[in-house]
């Protein structure tokens, strides 16, 4: 077996060049804030694959489910040559389409993209393995800047699942889909999973799981500071806290100091204070109406030609070809 093409945009360097300059603007913002795909190191992607699994967590399963039962009308509508996917993970999920687009026949090439290198790796190899007709090109890289490094030729579409579009705050959201249109050409696709509004008694638990794997995924980014940028966070110190923004329509994560601290970040030559009950913000997830998320899809340049929910409403997939 050949191992899977691996293109890489993002270095080990790079990423240590980048968390530099997120920390230190980050750290000394008020309220403090990290972005949050510095979670995925590689621990930092296993514990997301436990989140998937919690009872809680209902997106995944629900997405899955979903996918199961609309994969071939996908299809049918897409049949494309290539199908790009952003934020893959493990690409668990991905499988369901891949059943339905390589029976359908037109699919050549399977293009899985992810800022966690680890993550990419195996789900390109394990995929190679399971599709062996299929060509597989992954590609290490940050979908909020390098969306011209995805590979070109055959007809695409580009496939990003997961509620993941909903960690992005509403203006790098609209910037993201415009750049997706602009690097699609005209007629190619883009699949769409999203998160709606539900019930905050069903929503917060997903991001608070009676577990803690949440929590220790939350703190992950403490670890990841620590490890590379050589700082002393104590992570245990720092409670999740998972809050319903209605206004905003997000869960908002964040990391309180549960005691006065002061860390150091020795790679930046920098010392910052906590004080006892500061939140420092680590991620939101936006839950979106159908009609909210269908209208930014038009305004970013897609003409929609399909949507669907599950029964209870919790989540959508959007298929939206570029006009
Ligand atoms: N698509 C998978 C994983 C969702 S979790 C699923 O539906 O289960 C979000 C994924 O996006 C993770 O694999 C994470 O590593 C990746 N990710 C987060 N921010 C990213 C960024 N800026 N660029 C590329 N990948 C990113
Ligand atoms: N894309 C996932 C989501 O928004 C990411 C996620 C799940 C997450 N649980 C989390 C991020 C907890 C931070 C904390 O559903």
């Amino acid at each position: 077996m050949t191992a899977p093409l691996l293109d890489i945009h993002l270095t080990d360097d790079d990423l240590t060049i980048g968390l530099r300059t997120d920390a230190l603007s980050g750290l000394t913002a008020t309220p403090k804030t990290l972005p949050p795909k510095w979670f995925y190191d590689a621990r930092g992607s296993e514990l997301f694959e436990q989140i998937t699994l919690l009872p809680e967590y209902y997106p995944t399963r629900t997405e899955r489910a979903l996918l199961a039962r609309v994969a071939d009308e996908i299809a049918t509508a897409a049949h494309p040559e290539v199908l790009v996917e952003l934020g893959s993970g493990s690409a668990v999920k991905t499988r369901l389409l891949l059943d339905a687009l390589t029976a359908e026949g037109s699919l050549k090439t399977y293009v899985p993209q992810d800022v966690s290198a680890s993550a990419l790796r195996a789900a390109a190899a394990e995929i190679a393995e399971e599709y062996p007709q299929l060509g597989v090109h992954g590609v290490v890289s940050d979908f909020t800047d390098t969306l011209h490094n995805l590979p070109r030729g055959g007809r695409r579409m580009i496939a990003f699942l997961g509620g993941t579009i909903g960690n992005l705050v509403p203006t790098e959201r609209a910037e993201f889909l415009a750049g997706i249109n602009e690097v699609l050409e005209p007629g190619e696709l883009l699949l769409l999973g999203a998160g709606l509004v539900i019930d905050p008694a069903v929503l917060v638990p997903a991001y608070d799981d009676a577990q803690g794997v949440t929590a220790e995924f939350n703190r992950n980014v403490l670890h990841v500071l620590n490890g590379r940028l050589g700082a002393n966070f104590h992570p245990e110190q720092f409670e999740h806290v998972a809050h319903w923004d209605a206004e905003n329509s997000w869960i908002e994560m964040r990391l309180r100091a549960t005691a006065p601290m002061t860390v150091t970040v020795a790679e930046l030559g920098l010392t910052v204070t906590f004080a006892e009950g500061e939140e420092m913000r680590t991620e939101i997830s936006a839950k979106f109406t159908r009609d909210g998320l269908g209208a930014e899809l038009a305004q970013a340049g897609f003409a929609l030609t399909d949507t669907w929910t599950d029964p209870d409403e919790r989540f959508a997939l959007f298929l939206a070809q570029r006009r």
